[in-house]
């Protein structure tokens, strides 16, 4: 069957004390509703419907590439009046889902054991607390079926002492949603048309509901403030780290890594403590990251060696490659096997041949870089002249002394010997020692300045 996903992310999220639209606020650098949106598609949702209210720009702009039916509930009179919005645009032979846009973490397999034998009856997702507060309570008769859920506000005291809560999260045909939703009123407490209110009228018909449990609690937890969303981006990043252990990367501490994107990283890999990575990260097997790293979006190969406080930022990186302390690669950098880049040097759109290295220092840009170079210490391409950047070229077996400036554009052809401190403005032939520098004098007798009395 079919199965269209509703996704209610309408509320203001007062507590959150944001101009931001709470559904926007992100865990692991992606908005809440963008991680149920991704629960929605694992599940192979034929169509997801998002209904949407408060800072409705602001979500539609930072959700343009999201693929939805989106639907605006203009004023928020409850739950079950935002799921009759959603109805509007189902395609109501479909099983339809409901999902909250403030509930980021429900896990795909918690979902489809709720929604695996649920014709001619609702499916209800349920949890049992300690402390039920806040929640609407499930009602059961005596032989323990579902005939009703109580909201807090509307619960009697020996209601309010049920712990069995509802979680929100429902699944049901369409046309039995459709049908039940057009009979609900908003003569509560709150003066809502309450969603939970289908259960009894349901009940009512002999319609049976069933109930599942999510594997854990943090499941279906909402963020209503910053405090539950840092708890639940700490559980988010512990379940990740826990299945990279699982499959062969050792962390120094799995609580002191932070992944926020996808990762693909090899077994035996090892990382250190305070390690962020970002995007899309590949790391190949036996390498190593060190310390207070920050890797966005780069490619790593095997047996790397990256040393501490590295910055790497859509980097390539080839294997047995040693790097840092202190490295930073920004975007386009591309370091051949066996390349060594040392500590303080920054790179840029370059590209650093086979066994090449620049070990301290240096500012390499728009280079292309030979095999088996050594750049020496304090090394700048000197790229931009204000208005335009230009290219550097290095060939093979090039030595560059220490404190040299490559005014680009310059090719320095193959084995040549640049002197230390050298200027270099012009290509030079291969084979050659290049010296720019002016001859070093010795001046006897010199006094040195003294201090005026
Ligand atoms: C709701 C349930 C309650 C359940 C609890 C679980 C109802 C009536 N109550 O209560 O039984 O235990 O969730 O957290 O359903 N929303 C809209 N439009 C609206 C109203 C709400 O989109 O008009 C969205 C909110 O953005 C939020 C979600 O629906 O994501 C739940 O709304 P909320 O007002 O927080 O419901 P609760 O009172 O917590
Ligand atoms: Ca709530």
């Amino acid at each position: 069957m079919s199965l269209s996903v509703v996704i209610l992310a309408a509320g203001k999220g007062t507590r959150m004390k944001s101009s931001l639209p709470k559904v926007l606020h992100k865990l692991a650098s992606k908005p809440l509703l963008g991680h149920v949106y991704d629960t929605a598609k694992s599940l192979g949702a034929e169509e997801v419907v998002i209904v949407y209210g408060h800072g409705g720009e602001q979500v539609l702009k930072t959700c343009e590439h999201i693929d939805a039916k989106w639907v605006e509930q203009k004023e928020q009179l409850g739950t079950g009046h935002a799921v009759q919005q959603a109805l509007n645009v189902v395609n109501l032979k479909n099983d339809v889902l409901v999902l909250y846009g403030d509930v980021p973490l429900t896990k795909e397999q918690s979902l489809r054991q709720l929604l695996e034998d649920f014709e001619n009856k609702i499916a209800l997702m349920t949890v049992k607390l300690e402390n039920p507060t806040g929640y609407g309570r499930i009602i059961r008769n005596n032989h323990d079926k579902v005939v009703g859920i109580v909201e807090q506000k509307d619960a009697n005291d020996e209601q309010k002492h049920i712990d069995e809560v509802n979680t929100g999260i429902l699944a049901a045909k369409g046309n039995m949603l459709k049908k039940y939703l057009d009979q609900i009123d908003n003569n509560n407490a709150q003066g809502e048309y309450y969603l939970t209110d289908v259960f009894a009228l349901a009940a009512n018909d002999d319609v049976e509901i069933i109930t599942s449990h999510p594997a854990a609690c943090y499941e279906v937890e909402g963020v209503n403030n910053r405090l539950q969303l840092a708890t639940l981006e700490r559980i988010h990043q512990r379940n990740i780290a826990d299945e990279l252990m699982t499959n062969g990367v050792t962390l120094a501490d799995p609580d002191r890594l932070d992944v926020r994107g996808n990762v693909n990283i090899s077994n035996d890999v090892y990382i250190d403590v305070n390690v962020i990575l970002e995007g899309n990260v590949t790391i190949g097997s036996g390498s190593s990251i060190g310390a207070n790293c920050v890797i966005s979006d780069s490619i790593i190969g095997d047996n790397v060696f990256v040393k501490p406080n590295c910055v790497f930022e859509n980097a390539i990186v080839d294997n047995d490659v040693d790097i840092g302390p202190f490295a930073r690669l920004r975007p386009d950098t591309h370091l051949h096997k066996g390349a060594r880049v040392g500590n303080f040097v920054e790179i840029k759109k370059a590209s650093i041949g086979e066994g090449s290295k620049v070990n301290h220092l240096s500012y390499i840009g728009d280079t292309e870089m030979g095999k088996n170079v050594n750049i020496g210490a304090g090394t700048i391409t000197c790229n931009y002249d204000g208005a335009n950047k230009h290219k550097t070229i290095i060939k093979d077996n090039v030595f560059v002394g220490s404190d040299t400036q490559l005014v680009a554009p310059v090719t320095i052809g193959e084995n040549v010997t640049i002197g230390a401190g050298a200027t270099i403005t012009k290509d030079t032939e291969d084979d050659v020692l290049v010296i720019s520098r002016s001859p070093q004098k010795s001046i006897k007798g010199w006094d040195r300045p003294k201090k005026n009395k």
